[in-house]
């Protein structure tokens, strides 16, 4: 067997994110890519370890982001896209994971990529071919007819292949079973309307309790979590009586939701930076004139139900839709979530551990912790003060292995 590789970071600050304060002074050890030891800065070293010290910066593990279409570019909205083959999109993908994992984020779930595009940018990844994030793919996300992870932008005479639409419970079990055989590792299911999409009613329902609870049922049995677009009420609700894990967007959510979701144990995963970016350069990266619209309906309303929602106490993750607005700059988030109610530390947790624990990684990811990936990145600042420095990421580790260096020009 090949010795051991051991790698010691030292830093002046750690956010423990378990714990929800600042340590100062941590040493890291990290054996083999997974993290065996959190003591302090002056601990024996290891022999023939590593030494990377971070001088007076404070180090986080590597975020996570819950909400992520790595094959997106915004800026070819709307019938843009119909200029490109469709292989173009796995490089957009290619160049995406280069930009998250430079952001500090370690770790994504990709909720939603055609032709099994977010599988294959996860071989590269694990495979060594190109720097990345650990990605979580859910392959196509499915959806009725006419629904919003439908194609409806095309004239009838147009045939898009459609492999993720269904239209009963049968069909629903049978997409969940066939995304999975080609890789798939959570549900992404379209629950009611939404605001990219051109015809559709954004708040509308589009699965009936019945499909959302055949999903649901499926999925879990394969091992799998259900994460649900919906930003209308009765689909919200409907979803999690079926016990879905993940409320995506969660715009019109109201106190029956915020109910459910505590009673159930389900996540809302709220993309509340978008509205800024879409109303500000949608006209002008090709997206619908619907869509502007319906934008302009929900956007706001989004952000007064994040508050809402936190402040009734329903579990919160950081999920951005990034795709929708630049892959790269998922960071600009978690400002705002603390302008819409939350502590530094609570954004901060939503990326990490509560992330973790949605993702059912807790071995894994979320955490500066033993056992747990030598996931890593380091800011300047004090991110418990600031939480912009989290979108000045100086220095990220993946496994154990610097994926980021430090710039010391
Ligand atoms: N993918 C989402 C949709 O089309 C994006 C919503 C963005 N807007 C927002 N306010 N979060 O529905």
């Amino acid at each position: 067997a090949a010795p051991a590789a051991t790698v010691v970071v030292t830093a002046a600050h750690m956010v423990d994110v378990l714990a929800g304060r600042q340590v100062d002074n941590p040493q890291v050890t990290i054996v083999d890519g997974r993290i065996t030891k959190v003591g302090r800065r002056g601990d024996p070293v290891p022999a023939g370890a590593t030494s990377i010290d971070l001088g007076g910066r404070t180090i986080l593990p590597g975020l996570i982001d819950m909400h992520v279409h790595l094959t997106s570019d915004p800026t070819l909205s709307g019938y843009r896209g119909l200029e490109f083959t469709d292989a173009f999109w796995t490089v957009v993908g290619v160049a995406n994971a280069r930009k998250t994992i430079d952001a500090g984020f370690t770790t994504v779930r990709n909720v939603g990529s055609s032709n099994y595009d977010d599988v294959a940018l996860k071989q590269g990844v694990d495979g060594g071919y190109i720097p990345g994030p650990r990605i979580v793919p859910a392959t196509y996300a499915l959806g009725v007819t006419g629904g919003h992870c439908d194609a409806t932008e095309f004239p009838p005479s147009i045939t898009v292949p459609s492999p993720q639409i269904a239209n009963s419970p049968e069909g629903f079990r049978a997409a969940v079973r066939t995304i999975r055989k080609y890789g798939a590792q959570v549900v992404k299911v379209c629950m009611t309307g939404g605001v990219l999409s051109k015809t559709d009613s954004v708040g509308a329902q589009q699965l009936s309790l019945a499909e959302i609870s055949a999903v649901v049922e499926e999925a879990h049995m394969l091992g799998m979590r259900v994460a649900v677009h919906a930003h209308g009420t009765s689909g919200i609700n409907d979803a999690l009586r079926a016990g879905v894990d993940t409320i995506e967007h969660a715009s019109l959510a109201d106190a029956e939701s915020f109910k459910l979701a505590k009673a159930h144990g389900a996540w809302f995963d709220m993309d509340i930076y978008d509205d800024d970016y879409i109303l500000a350069e949608g006209a002008k990266n090709g997206v619908f004139a619907e869509s502007l619209e319906k934008e302009r309906i929900v956007g706001r309303k989004q952000r007064e139900t994040f508050r809402a929602a936190h402040a009734a106490g329903v579990k919160m993750l950081f999920g951005t839709d990034a795709g929708v607005y630049p892959n790269g700059n998922n960071a600009l988030q978690f400002a705002k979530m603390v302008e819409w109610g939350m502590r530094p530390i609570e954004a901060i947790q939503a990326a990490t551990r509560n992330a973790a624990e949605a993702l059912d990684k807790t071995a894994d990811v979320g955490a500066i912790a033993p056992g747990r990936y030598g996931d890593l990145i380091a800011v300047e600042g004090d991110p418990l003060a600031d939480v912009r420095q989290l979108e000045r990421v100086s220095f990220v580790m993946k496994s154990g292995q610097v994926v980021k260096p430090l710039d010391l020009r």
